[in-house]
């Protein structure tokens, strides 16, 4: 006998209608996607990422989206980088100075750029009231690097630099004056938030894994990119250690993945050499 408090039975027909009308939004969407933020292969990647002695770089994403790994990648595209290393320890960064050619010096020393163009500068951080001094040999690094101009300066902690050793007015001076000394700044964070905005104004190149921070996602469509609609899309639907590259002033966008070994290609034999002045 049927029940007459039941349910009518024509609830189920209505469900199937209301995903197929979720399908074909995710049909859409994906459609959108691949045509204005292809999925590309590392190999695909690389020779599509122009990045210029001079341009910078931001990489945002929470705490284990892979922006060290996707940072080391793309460092052999420069020919003089210097990292520099806020961490007590750091295996990625031993890994650099064991396997890659990296030297590591506790301040900067003045050494011919040709005879060690890659460098991790990592003051010592174990005992207490490092940051004071970590903070005072990044300062100085900083500045002398300012002068000499041509390096690529990358970091890795963007949130510990400018809040922790409260060296964001170094960073917006990079950001903002840096690329006519031809100096590249590559910078990651996990919260956009605790960054200065030129983070997002002045790098050419963003790396931009899954955000949710509403705030983030904004300034992502505030960035006057064509697409900027297509970037939040594409970025509140990345898949795992999935991000997506922008390039600010091509407009070209992908959604790509860091290669999980460092197997390389050469540097750009085109950078001009730090400290030495232009013919
Ligand atoms: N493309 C990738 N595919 C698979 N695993 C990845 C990828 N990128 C990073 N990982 C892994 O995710 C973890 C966090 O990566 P990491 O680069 O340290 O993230 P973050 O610097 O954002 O905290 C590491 O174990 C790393 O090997
Ligand atoms: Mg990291």
């Amino acid at each position: 006998m049927s029940d007459p408090m039941r349910e009518p039975r024509y609830g189920r027909p209505k469900r199937r209608r209301l995903r197929a009308v979720g399908d074909h939004i995710e049909a859409e969407r994906n459609a959108l996607l691949s045509v204005h933020a292809p999925r590309m292969e590392w190999a695909q990647f690389w020779p599509k990422f122009e990045w210029k002695q001079s341009q910078h770089v931001a990489l945002i994403g929470p705490n284990g989206s892979g922006k060290t790994t996707m940072q080391i990648a793309i460092l052999p595209k420069r020919t003089y980088v210097a990292v520099l290393a806020t961490k007590p320890s750091d295996e990625t960064l031993e890994d650099l100075i064991e396997n890659h050619g990296y030297d590591k010096y506790a301040e900067w020393l003045d050494v011919d750029p040709d005879k060690s163009p890659r460098r991790i500068i990592w003051p010592n951080a174990k005992k207490l009231g490092a940051k004071e001094e970590q903070a005072d040999i990044f300062h100085k690094v900083l500045e002398r690097i300012f002068i000499d101009g041509r390096w690529c300066v990358a970091i890795d902690e963007g949130y510990y630099f400018a809040r922790r050793l409260k060296l964001s007015d170094d960073m917006m001076d990079y950001w903002t004056q840096a690329r006519s000394s031809k100096i590249s700044f590559v910078v990651g964070t996990q919260r956009p938030a605790w960054v200065p905005l030129e983070i997002y104004d002045e790098s050419t190149h963003l790396f931009i894994w899954r955000l949710n921070e509403r705030a983030a996602l904004q300034r992502v469509s505030d960035l006057g990119a064509a697409n900027a609609d297509v970037a939040k899309m594409a970025i509140a639907n990345l898949e795992e250690h999935q991000c997506l590259y922008i390039n600010k002033r091509t407009g070209f966008m992908c959604r790509t993945r860091a290669p999980l070994s460092r197997k390389t290609p050469p540097p750009n034999s085109s950078d001009s050499t730090p400290g030495k002045k232009d013919k």
